[in-house]
């Protein structure tokens, strides 16, 4: 529970940094190019049409742009964007408190959508599919229900966990979107553009030593610059060069890989506990006290893309690359990982 007030803090002061530096415009927005070219799409289709948007889900590990994204769809159509969370809706009531306040068009951007309460989720339904919802009134004897029908409206829904959206819910979003890590060329490009914002100057350079150590995350490459820019206002002329880049990274004690703690903890665990793997995610997950489905979605992939681990059919299995991480030699690989 504690863990989720952390997480609940940390999102709070990830949300005031983030928006001074969101793209409000496709145009600003960097890679996931067919996430993009769809969603680009979608809008100009619905516009010509004169239509609302379909309901669109965007699912991925945190800070890889679903929130911008949203925003962006609510820009693009010309529509208010009414933000919501999973956990703020608890009751059946909070939904229909906000879903009877829409003007026609209006996106209900929910974050965090796996968080919602079951019973929120069985109205969702109704309204996402027919634009209306059954409301109980009175109680007793006299109880009943009402139908109220709803405006057309579009809901855009956010999760970092899409193994938790239950079947009939993912269902009933038109367009499904998983975003992907990004590229560190990507990344360089982001943190020229936020430079930009900031009114620091970069060179390629230091975008590129900033991007590499950013987890695939623009969020982490923002944060990053933040803490560089600081560094080359004081001490080198307001401009980031890669030699800036890297003193000032080093200072802060970023790695280079751009691995954080649980990265390494998860790695620990195959290599050192297990000499290499075969494990399974349970066992990893037990081990580094988070839940499988955190380390499937949100620490997996990065660990794969990036080559320190691999998935067979009979666990997870470190790389040489994991183990020369850890600074274990190849010498202590396991046979099986020689051949
Ligand atoms: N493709 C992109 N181009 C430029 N900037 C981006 C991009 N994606 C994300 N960002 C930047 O990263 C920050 C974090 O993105 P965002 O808040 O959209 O992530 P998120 O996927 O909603 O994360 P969370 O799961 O934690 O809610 C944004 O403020 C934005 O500045
Ligand atoms: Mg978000």
């Amino acid at each position: 529970m504690s863990n989720q007030r952390a997480s609940d803090e940390l999102n709070r002061r990830n949300s005031v940094f983030d928006n001074t530096l969101r793209p409000s415009q496709f145009s600003d927005f960097v890679g996931q190019d067919k996430i993009r070219d769809r969603l680009m799409l979608a809008v100009e289709a619905a516009k010509m049409r004169g239509e609302t948007l379909d309901h669109v889900l965007f699912s991925g590990p945190p800070g890889l742009g679903k929130t911008t994204l949203s925003y962006i769809l609510g820009e693009a159509m010309g529509v208010r964007v009414k933000t919501t969370s999973g956990p703020v809706l608890s009751k059946p009531g909070d939904l229909a408190g906000l879903l009877t306040s829409l003007e026609p068009g209006d996106i209900v951007f929910i974050d965090e959508i796996h968080r919602m309460a079951k019973t929120v989720e069985e109205y969702l339904y109704s309204a996402m599919e027919d634009f209306a919802i059954d409301i109980m009134i009175d109680q007793g004897p006299n109880a009943r229900s009402v139908r109220l029908d709803l405006p057309r409206f579009t809901l855009v829904g956010a999760t970092t966990r899409i193994g938790l959206i239950a079947a009939p819910l993912r269902a009933r979003f038109g367009l499904v979107n998983r975003l992907d890590y990004y590229r560190a060329e990507q990344l360089a490009d982001i943190v020229e553009k936020s430079a930009a914002k900031l009114g620091v100057g970069v060179e390629r350079g230091g975008a590129m030593e900033i991007a590499r150590r950013s987890r695939g995350t623009p969020r982490i490459a923002n944060n990053l610059l933040r803490r560089v820019r600081d560094y080359a206002q004081i001490r080198a002329d307001n401009i980031i060069t890669g030699k800036v880049a890297v003193d000032s990274l080093a200072l802060l004690e970023i790695e280079e890989d751009g691995l954080d703690e649980m990265d390494v903890r998860i790695l620990e665990t195959i290599c050192v506990k297990f000499g290499g793997g075969p494990v399974g995610l349970g066992t990893i997950a037990v081990s580094v006290g988070e839940e499988p489905d955190t380390i499937e979605e949100a620490y997996e992939p990065f660990l794969i893309m990036n080559g320190y681990i691999e998935r067979t059919q009979k666990g997870r299995v470190a790389t040489q690359k994991a183990f020369a991480k850890l600074g274990m030699g190849s010498g202590s690989l396991p046979l099986w990982n020689n051949q």
